[in-house]
């Protein structure tokens, strides 16, 4: 049982926090692991702009409040997730009342107004901000991704603006851009460019997000040092935001295993073995790992990308035991 093993988040105290993310059911459902063994949270979804703030006049803060205050409760960190991101917004945040695009001005005003409110209301209680959510694209020459309508609506500047409100409304807040496939060669170059630029006008950005969802084949390991070394040369901290390690390949589309076999629960003991070994060689630069998931039953990886698909990439199984992947991270 957890409660016989030592507690992840103490043995990591000399390295970086350890986290994982949280929905308003896992306070609950998952209680005892996220007191004994997590000392940061994030919140799943209920900071995203849709949920938070769901009509031009609404904001609802319901279940960001009781996270944030169970986190008190329990003296755990807070990572505020995500403040601009193409996904999960609002429908009305981009639209005029004929139903079009709104101007830039207006979406400009829009982000700022809803920065402001979010980032002021968690002023001391969210150490960190993902200020801006996977803008770059990841492929083809473009640095930005184009499918996004605050780059369509406002163009380049609403990074260096997001992070402009951000620093206002909570100067001592540390903020990160954060981005998937960041150890993949073409798109780690694309994210270090973007973020350099930033540095180079003086925006206040303190951080970058690797989100890590990775899985037991990739990336290689010489590719995920590459990126820390790379993004760390920049003189920013980083952060490990959404760990997590798929049983399969993302081609890999099987759907027949009711349970793991052995050879991937080998395997991925393996790999967490090896990137929390890597983490630690970095410790300083690194100062948060965060696990997208408590447990095997909570992950969003079983209706992605396939729909109902079983995974098991966490570190506690389905039951909430400890898995080979956690005895291996606490064996050093
Ligand atoms: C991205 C987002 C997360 C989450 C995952 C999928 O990585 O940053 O908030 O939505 O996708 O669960």
């Amino acid at each position: 049982m957890s409660e016989l093993i030592q507690s992840l988040y103490k043995k990591y105290e000399p390295f970086f926090a350890v986290g994982t993310c949280v929905s308003p059911r896992t306070l609950e459902t998952h209680k005892e692991l996220l007191v004994n063994h997590f000392n940061s949270l994030t919140s799943e979804n209920h900071m995203k702009f849709g949920p938070i703030h769901p009509t031009p006049d609404t904001y609802d803060f319901t279940q960001a409040d009781r996270m944030v205050a169970f986190a008190k409760e329990h003296s755990k960190l807070v990572r505020g997730h995500t403040l601009v991101w193409h996904n999960q917004n609002a429908p009305w945040v981009f639209q005029d009342e004929g139903g079009g695009f709104v101007g830039k001005d207006v979406l400009l005003k829009r982000m700022e107004e809803h920065i402001n409110t979010v980032v002021s209301r968690y002023r001391g209680a969210v150490y960190c901000w993902d200020v801006v959510n996977e803008a770059v694209a990841d492929s083809g020459p473009d640095v930005l991704r184009q499918k996004s309508p605050w780059l369509e609506i406002i163009g380049p500047e609403f990074i260096e603006k997001a992070f402009e409100y951000a620093h206002a409304a909570d100067p001592d807040a540390l903020l990160f851009y954060n981005d998937y496939n960041e150890s993949q060669p073409d798109k780690r170059d694309k994210i270090y460019r973007l973020v350099r630029g930033l540095k180079e006008k003086g925006v206040p950005i303190h951080g970058i997000g690797l989100q890590a969802h990775w899985n037991i084949h990739w990336p290689s390991l010489d590719d995920i040092r590459e990126a820390i070394e790379q993004y760390a040369s920049l003189g920013l901290q980083l952060h490990i935001t959404e760990l997590d390690m798929s049983m399969f390949a993302f081609e890999d589309r099987r759907t027949d295993l009711a349970e793991p076999t052995a050879e991937m629960l080998e395997k991925q003991a393996e790999r967490y073995e090896q990137v929390f070994a890597l983490f630690r060689e970095y410790a300083g630069v690194i100062t948060n790992v965060t696990l997208w998931g408590a447990a095997d039953d909570v992950t969003w990886l079983h209706n992605f990308p396939v729909r109902g698909r079983k995974n098991w990439p966490l570190l506690f199984d389905m039951q909430h035991k400890p898995k080979p992947a956690l005895e291996r991270i606490m064996r050093f």
